[in-house]
């Protein structure tokens, strides 16, 4: 069937009162205004070229209300945060004139784009910081759909931790008819640590044993605010992007009994098949697309809350569950049941034959003198560290050992991974991932395959903390792998 008849037979069987599964939800479901409480912001496009989406962001100190009454004086894009979601579509290009008017040096970080290394915004490696009042385009072309995010790569604990963090959404146009979902949600999970008298705490409270540990803000926050809600008609499917941009902070989200989540969607895109969830944990920097479908009598209240989640020594003694969404029902006829989309993806698994092996261990040292610890990979800090070096066009296979007593969730810039089981085969469904959870004194294995994009490209703990603290490195490609093994023959 083509997808226009698709789509008449599917409007024909609505106005007939039978609705098929998959292009079940091209109308929305919810009540009015059920998301107005928690919608973000997002980026105005001010260029009239339907491929092209150009944007202004300026990086400002601005007061934000993070819940009734609570104001603070935030880091903030465009003076929101989280800073304004950018929605482009698949191959568009995206031209971003970033201002900082911040007291210090910044840059933006698209974390998860698959973009040049000149785009990649990272000092030191691939541009020069932003000073205050000075001006960086970012141009680059989307290459992926998914749910992404950006963020300053310049003192990241402190700068996220204050508020620079943003959504970034790239949609594939075939998923209205794939997924077939009109209710949408992106929500962007975070923390802030506000002081006593309610200002910014500052970033390095514990000095070295803080870091060790890595800083959580005290206010959880959903899109910018503590505990918003939304309104929701019972038995409607919604389809949520969610993006834990905490600096430090796991969330393990449930929506309670009877409530799963089923995952469409990881860091890159649509995972291979979908697969339910009774429960849905993302590390720092991780993001899932997950389809739910909340229940409940009319004006009751179903909440979404974040479980404890073990990241290590000391991160469950003594701490409370989050609520993060309250769902009102509204007074409305309950949504028939039928069932929820299955998704599908033709994903090839790596071939692995040949692949080069990268062992990395994760580990933790104490000076002998001032007893300040610091992070490493393989015994030491990103200030010294020698990088893996790769070719383009090369697989390698990384086994990355955690021998510290927190879980590191690890991010590679610029490429996907697929992660390992046992076996040393691919994890199914297959899934693109460019940040996966390393738990406290365990080992993960996965494989990369470096493209045609050469530079120096890091890789770090998104606990942003244990970054600063020394668990960063880099990947130096260059030279395609055939010309290297030439060289290497004479
Ligand atoms: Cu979210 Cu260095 O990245
Ligand atoms: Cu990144
Ligand atoms: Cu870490």
């Amino acid at each position: 069937m083509t997808s226009s008849n698709r789509r008449r037979v599917a409007w024909l069987l609505a106005a007939a009162g039978v609705l098929p599964p998959v292009a079940a939800g091209a109308q929305s479901l919810q009540p009015a205004g059920w998301d107005s409480g928690i919608r973000l912001a997002e980026a105005v496009d001010r260029n009239p070229d339907p491929d092209i989406v150009e944007v202004d962001f300026e990086a400002a100190v601005a007061r934000v209300e993070i819940a009734p009454g609570v104001e603070v004086d935030a880091w903030t894009y465009n003076g929101t945060i989280p800073g304004p979601m950018i929605r482009v579509k698949v191959g568009d290009r995206l031209i971003v004139h970033f201002t900082n008017n911040l007291p210090r040096p910044s840059t933006i970080h698209w974390h998860g784009l698959r973009i040049p290394i000149d785009m990649d915004g990272v000092p030191g490696y691939s541009q020069d910081p932003v000073e205050p009042g000075d001006t960086f385009t970012y141009d680059f072309v989307v290459p992926d759909a998914g749910i992404y995010w950006y963020h300053p790569h310049v003192m990241s604990a402190a700068q996220v931790g204050f508020g620079l963090y943003g959504a970034f959404l790239v949609e594939d146009p075939s998923e209205t008819e794939t997924v077939g979902i009109a209710d949408e949600l992106v929500i962007v999970l975070s923390d802030i640590d506000l002081a006593e008298d309610g200002t910014l705490a500052s970033p390095d409270t514990g000095g070295s044993v803080g870091m060790l540990f890595g800083r959580e803000g005290n206010n959880v926050l959903v899109n910018g605010r503590r505990t918003p809600g939304l309104l929701a008609r019972s038995g409607a499917p919604q389809r949520w992007r969610v993006i834990n941009a905490a600096k430090s902070r796991y969330f393990m989200l449930d929506l309670g009994e009877g409530h799963a989540f089923r995952k469409i969607g990881g860091d890159g895109g649509l995972v291979e098949f979908s697969e339910d969830h009774e429960f849905l944990v993302l590390g720092a920097g991780e993001r899932a697309d997950v389809i739910v479908r909340p229940t409940g009598e009319p004006g009751s209240v179903r909440v979404l809350r974040s479980l404890l989640h073990d990241r290590g020594y000391g991160s469950t003694e003594f701490r409370d569950l989050e609520d993060l969404i309250e769902m009102t029902f509204a007074d409305l006829p309950a949504h028939p049941v039928d069932t929820l989309p299955q998704t599908r993806r033709e994903m090839e698994p790596y071939v692995l034959d040949g692949a080069t092996e990268v062992s990395l261990e994760l580990t933790v040292a104490q000076d002998p003198g001032d007893k300040s610890f610091s992070y490493g990979v393989n015994h030491v800090p990103f200030w010294q560290a020698q990088p893996v070096v790769a070719r383009l066009g090369e697989t390698q296979v990384w086994t990355v050992t955690n021998s510290t007593d927190w879980s590191h969730p690890l991010h590679l810039h610029g490429f996907f991974f697929m992660v390992l089981d046992e076996a040393g085969e691919p994890v199914r469904p297959l899934e693109w991932k460019d940040t996966v959870d390393i738990p406290h004194h365990r080992t993960v294995r996965l494989a990369v395959r470096f493209d045609e994009r050469p530079g120096t490209w890091i890789f770090h703990c998104h606990v942003l903390d244990h970054a600063e603290g020394g668990l960063l490195s880099a990947v130096h490609l260059e030279l395609p792998l055939e010309e290297f093994r030439n060289m290497l023959k004479h």
